[in-house]
């Protein structure tokens, strides 16, 4: 194997095991660097999510080998949908070593032509406070700042529990009139339309200055996630509140967890349709999910979640309940055009990688 660089695409849905193996070994390098404390995800793990990707989920990935290593990932992908037909996002990654070689720019070129093709005039990328060359990176194509998402995790040892019990024992009371129905795995046929609607209501969730549309979520869309998560060996929990009288589901908050690492809960979405806000139903969601998850997965030693900045309702909830700041995301978008400029102004200074 040659020890120049070179980069090629990557076949993700069919790669050999020894490339989704130097994958994995790339994939928790990053990882590591944002989330030192984290177990590495497995192999097998990596390679099921690879290639359970849902059919509506249109992706390139193209790497940077070094040997029989990869350096640098640059990863472009959209959800082929009715919403946000201008939007493409891009993911670009590049082991510390190996930054400010023009690596990040030569990734980034290779992955424009899919959005190009795509007619997607819009580019959207996420960097994180642990790794401050990403700004600069995304200041230096002309990308507008668009969201702060704020990282947060509970450690259940700091859980806050005489605040949930309350919540737990005034909810009947302040929420009179609905009930919590509990469901591990893939949602139920006989509810899937009216649950695939309920999680439109995570559109209500700010988006700051994002030019983006709400999402219109379709059956397939979501089965294609759950599917997903379920090949991957993710363990999907969630909690409905639905209003006796009516049947309606008012609100939700799902959970994953997988067994191979077992201190850490990911909080999903938690929503409720505006017209059951101000009952209590939120916080009785959440309250009620973690005592679950504290009497039934007692290898959980935290919950980690992420909000946008400006979520005062949602943030209020958790660091009631003891959740404290981790880290800070941002999203930038930029237009596609003013990234190709970028590419061909700075391709004539620069040799090719
Ligand atoms: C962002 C990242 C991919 C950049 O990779 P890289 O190979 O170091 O980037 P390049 O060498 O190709 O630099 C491209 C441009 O960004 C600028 N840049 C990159 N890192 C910078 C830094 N730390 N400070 C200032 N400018 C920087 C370069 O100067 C260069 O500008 P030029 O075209 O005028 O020469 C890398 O830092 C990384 O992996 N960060 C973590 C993940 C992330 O945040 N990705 C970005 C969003 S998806």
């Amino acid at each position: 194997m040659s020890n120049m660089l070179h980069i090629e695409q990557f076949d993700w849905r069919n790669a050999s095991k020894q490339a989704y193996a130097a994958l994995n070994r790339f994939n928790n390098q990053t990882r590591a660097e944002v989330y030192p404390e984290d177990t590495p995800i497995s192999l097998e793990e990596e390679m099921a999510s690879w290639r359970n990707r849902p059919p509506t989920w249109v992706s390139e990935l193209w790497v940077a080998w070094h040997g029989g290593e990869i350096v640098g990932t640059g990863r472009v992908f959209f959800r082929r949908a009715e919403d946000n037909q201008h939007v493409a996002e891009f993911s670009l990654n590049v082991l510390p070593r190996h930054r400010c070689q023009g690596l990040g720019r030569e990734l980034l070129s290779r992955l424009m032509d899919l959005p190009l093709a795509e007619g997607r005039t819009s580019l959207l990328a996420w960097t994180t406070d642990r790794v401050p060359a990403g700004d600069a990176f995304m200041e230096r194509l002309g990308a507008r700042h668009g969201m702060l998402e704020r990282v947060s995790q509970l450690e259940l040892s700091d859980l806050n529990r005489d605040r949930l019990d309350l919540w737990l024992r005034r909810a009947p009371e302040r929420a009179a009139g609905f009930a919590l129905e509990f469901h591990a795995g893939a949602y139920p046929n006989a509810d899937i339309q009216a649950i695939v609607d309920l999680l439109h209501v995570m559109n209500d969730a700010p988006r700051e200055g994002l030019e983006l549309e709400d999402e219109r979520l379709t059956v397939e869309d979501v089965r294609g996630w759950q599917t997903w998560r379920a090949e991957r060996g993710v363990v999907s929990w969630t909690l409905f509140a639905r209003e006796q009288a009516t049947g309606r589901l008012a609100g939700f908050t799902e959970t994953f967890w997988h067994p191979q690492r077992p201190a850490l809960l990911q909080q999903g979405g938690t929503g409720v349709w505006p017209d059951y806000r101000n009952k209590g139903l939120g916080r009785w969601l959440k309250a009620a999910m973690i005592e679950k998850v504290m009497r039934d997965l007692p290898q959980v030693k935290r919950i980690r979640t992420d909000n946008a900045n400006s979520n005062a309702p949602m943030l209020k909830i958790n660091y009631d309940l003891g959740f404290k700041h981790y880290l800070t995301n941002s999203a930038w978008q930029v237009e596609t055009q003013r990234v190709c400029a970028y590419l061909a102004e700075s391709r004539t200074l620069v040799p090719e990688v």
